[in-house]
């Protein structure tokens, strides 16, 4: 089977992130929201990041109206009937994925295959909502998307020898580096952020430093490109906390506890930069 036209659930960071990067790979793209306003500002925000390419010589003008034209918005699950392959980003919710899901699989011919981007629901759950979860996947891009060369790709119990080869082909496809994850809560990638992250922000719970200074520690001390409070920012405060109780729930241990911290802040709507405030301003 070849991959010709891609479909994206989700046209929020990680969606039109994903979105950018299979159009200007060459594929076909489709990517859908639940609104207009939405998939508009999805597309908008990868018109501004060409243009900064654009602006940096490192793609010309025609190149980037030609990356534009390969993608198309839609806001009726319908139009991902075309897809060959779908990548689920919509939010990380249970309830909204499962859902998503279910209407693709009674939608989608039997042969195209569903992948989700979730950062940490398991695999093998959302396969089994539909009728094909030889054919469900985990693709999980990391943010921001057109610059991070990771995708994990993770296989659930029932995803066949097929489905995963060929996801992970795609991801060589669009220039990414994959590497392969089993069904466990949070895979690889968050299994081992999340915990760094929660415990940064613990620290600052227990007044062990200021926030300045616990990202200073880690970017300085640990050369990571960014702390890991404004990372928590840039991942989505409300996502970071979804994870945790992921893991939390997954292995029963109280490692992985959510600071309470954090979920005030999830609480009174500080999710970081996407709502303009989380630990730091924006
Ligand atoms: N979209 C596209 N390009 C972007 C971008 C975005 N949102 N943000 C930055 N860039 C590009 C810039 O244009 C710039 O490109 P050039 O090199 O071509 O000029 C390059 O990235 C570097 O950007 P900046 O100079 O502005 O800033 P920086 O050097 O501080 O890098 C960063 C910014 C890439 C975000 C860097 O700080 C970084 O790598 N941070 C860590 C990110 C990370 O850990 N991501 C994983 C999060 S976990 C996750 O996603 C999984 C999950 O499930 C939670």
């Amino acid at each position: 089977m070849e991959i010709k036209t891609f479909g994206v659930i989700g046209a929020g960071q990680m969606g039109n992130g994903i979105a950018q990067v299979a159009a200007t790979a060459g594929y076909q793209v489709i990517m859908n929201d639940i609104k207009t306003d939405f998939v508009e500002k999805g597309f908008n925000a990868i018109e501004k990041n060409l243009s900064r390419s654009v602006e940096k010589e490192k793609i010309s003008r025609e190149e980037k109206n030609v990356i534009l034209e390969r993608i198309k918005t839609s806001i009726n699950l319908k139009d991902l009937a075309e897809a060959d392959l779908i990548v689920e980003a919509a939010t990380e919710n249970e309830p909204v994925k499962f859902e998503i899901f279910r209407t693709l699989d009674s939608l989608c011919p039997p042969e195209s295959i569903l992948a989700t981007n979730t950062s940490s629901i398991p695999i093998g759950r959302i396969g089994a909502k539909t009728k094909r979860p030889d054919k469900v996947i985990g693709m999980h891009f990391m943010n921001p998307v057109p610059v991070m060369k990771l995708v994990e790709v993770i296989r659930g119990l029932e995803t066949s020898d097929e489905t995963f080869k060929l996801t992970w082909d795609l991801a060589v496809k669009l220039g990414k580096t994959p590497a392969q994850a089993e069904d466990y809560p949070g895979f690889i990638a968050n299994r081992i952020l999340l915990p760094m992250i929660n415990e940064a922000i613990y620290c600052l719970y227990h007044g062990v430093g200021k926030k300045e200074d616990i990202d200073t520690v880690m970017k300085l001390g640990m050369n990571h490109p960014m702390g890991p409070l404004a990372l928590a920012d840039l991942i989505g405060l409300d996502t970071c906390l979804a994870i945790m109780e992921t893991l939390y729930d997954g292995f029963k241990d109280s490692k992985y506890r959510p600071c309470p911290l954090l979920r005030k802040y999830v609480e009174a709507g500080r999710l970081g930069r996407k709502t303009g405030k989380g630990f730091y301003d924006y």
